[in-house]
């Protein structure tokens, strides 16, 4: 029988249908890169870690499960979010990734064993590995040629970075120069950029003094510091960093290992963790990890937890990368931390998609050093499981730099005459039935109480509009969610469209900006000059501003890429509409676009008014498309399959060699496969591949081929 969504995520990744784990990876992985967009490119997440963790362990244990999905392009695999537009952007010749999380001693287990495993090691002989404290600042890359500091830049998206070198300069522990022998004539070194708790206390002290906002914790007080565009500003800030990691490195590697590299750091004068050490087993690793969370506290800097690496240089090579973190890697997280307080009150927030959310109104409390007033509810099935009413003293969780949740309520302290939450069925914005949509396949109700007024709900509007000119999207500067706000609230700006007649519109119009809104005319030329600027924008922006379901940034690069103009994508999805029509085909044909994508896309153009806005939109904006790429690769886009047995390395590891450059690796031979790689004792694919005419070569012959490209 099938199952709701809610019921699907109840259930472990190998009881689910490979239909239903398709569903789920899908509209995870849109989740997910919705909370990354809020994290990191607008500093504003509305979960917390612990439940971000959550999304993303399962999106995982699907892809563990159902392989298969792991091609699939999906916006969850991107790191961060685009850079700001403030400063210069940098290219990161390496990629600055993230890393896998774990949350116990079970779990740390199974992250050794796996590593194991795709390395072949036998489980008798030592395989080291570093522990050292998992500092919570924000990444840095450092860039030395010939030993001088040239280019600092933050990790951005992980691809590219914000260009704060003049800002790195002014912090006092950051070597300009480089010190002692053998410094390579390129060296990348990453690490952590962070403020002390002391240093933090006494800076908010002043900042109160003068009357300027307060920074929440350590963190944020850095991030705040070292993305500014004054460097004078910077330096007046206490901040440090710790050399962890690196990126390029030209000539020969100071060292083989990670705890050499590391040693090495410090002999080259950079400031190291003194915290770090190498661990021979498990039990090591568990040990040290325990004494680090005793020092937690009072240790002058915070930490979130301990990170494990892979010792041996050579191993981590080996090992490489899955989508965006190391496999030789993983951060071993504390737990979050807790308090209690009053619940005064619940608001309802209506989201883009009509969504309700239920946010909490608490009394302020501390919890790890931060005051808390707001929590997220989840939904209201989570209040009614939790049994959580007005009144409650309630138990609130913080992990990391988020939004902080409800665990639930404590029954003693439960006031008299406390009623049930009884959650809207009318949305708070319009009025309009607030329902939860039934499956129509398994007849069950959706977790989401959703607005049903579309198009007349004001605050879906303003959420459209908000995403529409959001940095991600058309990224008109001058025009953030504010002044989305009162704009729409003024009329003069209630549809995408309407962006773009601001100007030419009547004299009214220009009057009230200035009367009204307040913009003087330096303020209203700066932002025609933002909405003027974006008339050109690239295809895929224009796509994903659209803000159609479960349609991320990737999903709009995948499209943009495939249909090259809006009115091909169009059309196709207005053709698709008809049954039987070839159209749909079409697009779950595109690599990483599923059916239920597909479905929101067709659902998407298939409602008039969407039409009408994408067709007026077109009267003012010229989509570009992107440009065509050519893959260096030899096997890019290449199906292979590998059979028999291989000598020189475990079938995963050539399997994510193979991913690495761009194939995709099936596991039977058909008239798709370009190229099988044959080790000894291959049977009928071989001679199948023989059969169907296709390339073969044996294991040797598959490194000469990539070798190059391996790297
Ligand atoms: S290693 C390729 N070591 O955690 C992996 N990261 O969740 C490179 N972090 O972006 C990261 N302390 O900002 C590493 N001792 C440490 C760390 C550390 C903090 C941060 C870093 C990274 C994030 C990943």
């Amino acid at each position: 029988m099938a199952r709701s969504p809610a019921d699907r995520r109840a259930l472990a990744p190998d009881m689910l249908t490979a239909r239903e784990a398709k569903a789920e990876h899908d509209a995870l992985g849109a989740e997910i890169a919705e909370h990354d967009r809020r994290y990191h490119g607008e500093d504003a997440p509305i979960i917390s870690d612990a439940d971000y963790d959550a999304l993303r362990r399962r999106f995982e244990a699907i892809e563990a499960r159902f392989p298969d999905l792991t091609a699939e392009v999906s916006d969850a695999r991107g790191v961060g979010a685009r850079p700001s537009e403030k400063f210069a952007k940098v290219r990161h010749r390496v990629p600055m990734l993230s890393l896998g999380n774990v949350f116990s001693p079970d779990e740390v287990e199974e992250f050794v064993d796996r590593v194991r495993r795709f390395l072949d090691w036998p489980a008798d002989r030592v395989l080291a590995f570093t522990a050292e404290p998992k500092i919570d600042g924000l990444s840095c890359s450092l860039r030395y040629e010939a030993g001088r500091l040239v280019v600092a830049a933050t990790r951005g998206d992980g691809e590219e970075g914000e260009d704060v070198t003049v800002n790195v300069r002014t912090i006092g522990e950051v070597p300009q120069v480089l010190a002692g022998e053998g410094i390579p004539p390129v060296l990348e070194v990453r690490g952590e950029v962070y403020m002390t708790k002391p240093d933090f206390a006494a800076m908010n002290a002043r900042q109160e003094a003068e009357g300027k906002p307060l920074f929440a914790n350590p963190r944020n007080a850095a991030a705040g510091s070292l993305r500014q565009l004054d460097s004078r500003i910077t330096a007046a800030r206490p901040l440090r960093f710790f050399a962890y990691a690196w990126g390029e490195v030209q000539g020969s590697m100071p060292a083989p290992t990670q705890s050499g590299m590391v040693a090495a750091f410090a002999r080259l004068g950079l400031p190291t963790n003194p915290l770090m050490r190498r661990c021979e087993s498990t039990a090591d690793m568990l040990a040290h990890y325990r004494a680090i969370e005793e020092q937690r506290a009072s240790l002058p800097y915070d930490i979130d937890g301990v990170v494990y690496k892979v010792d041996d240089l050579d191993l981590q090579r080996r090992l490489g990368f899955v989508s965006r973190s190391p496999r030789w890697a993983a951060a071993h997280k504390f737990p979050a931390e807790k308090a209690t307080t009053l619940l005064l009150g619940i608001d309802i927030q209506v989201g883009r998609t009509g969504s309700l959310t239920p946010v909490a109104r608490l009394q302020p409390v501390t919890v790890g050093g931060v005051v808390v007033t707001n929590a997220t509810l989840h939904n209201e099935d989570e209040i009614a499981r939790r049994d959580i009413r007005i009144g409650d003293t309630v138990v609130v969780q913080r992990a990391g730099d988020v939004i902080p949740q409800i665990l639930g309520h404590v029954a003693e302290k439960r006031p008299a005459g406390a009623q049930p939450y009884a959650f809207p069925t009318l949305c708070p914005a319009c009025g309009s039935h607030a329902v939860r949509e039934i499956d129509p396949k398994t007849g069950k109700e959706d977790v989401v109480r959703r607005c049903t007024g579309g198009l007349v709900c004001p605050a879906q509007a303003v959420e459209r509009l908000k995403h529409f000119a959001s940095r991600n999207a058309l990224d008109i500067e001058g025009l953030g969610d504010k002044q989305i706000e009162t704009f729409y609230r003024d009329g003069l700006i209630t549809r995408p469209q309407d962006i773009f007649t601001l100007e030419a519109r009547d004299a009214r119009s220009l009057k009230r900006l200035k009367d009204r809104e307040g913009y003087g005319e330096t303020s209203t030329r700066n932002l025609f000059a933002a909405i003027a600027a974006r008339r050109n924008v690239a295809l895929h922006r224009l796509i994903f501003a659209l803000g159609i379901r479960h349609v991320g940034e990737t999903t709009g690069k995948l499209l943009a890429r495939h249909f090259r103009s809006m009115e091909a994508l169009r059309d196709t999805a207005v053709a698709a509409s008809e049954t039987g029509s070839p159209a749909l085909a079409e697009l779950t044909a595109i690599d990483g676009i599923g059916p239920v994508v597909a479905e929101s896309i067709v659902d998407f153009f298939g409602e008039p008014h969407n039409r009408e806005v994408v067709a007026e939109l077109l009267e003012h904006v010229t989509p570009e498309p992107p440009e065509e790429v050519a893959s260096e690769s030899p096997v890019a886009g290449k199906t292979v399959v590998f059979t028999g047995s291989l000598e020189k390395m475990t079938r995963e590891e050539a399997k994510a060699m193979a991913e690495r450059l761009g194939a995709k690796v099936a596991s039977s031979v058909s008239k798709k496969t370009d190229l099988v790689v044959a080790g000894p004792g291959a049977g009928s694919k071989l001679a199948a591949a023989q059969a169907l005419g296709i390339q073969t070569l044996d294991e040797d012959g598959w490194l000469e081929l990539v070798g190059g490209a391996a790297g």
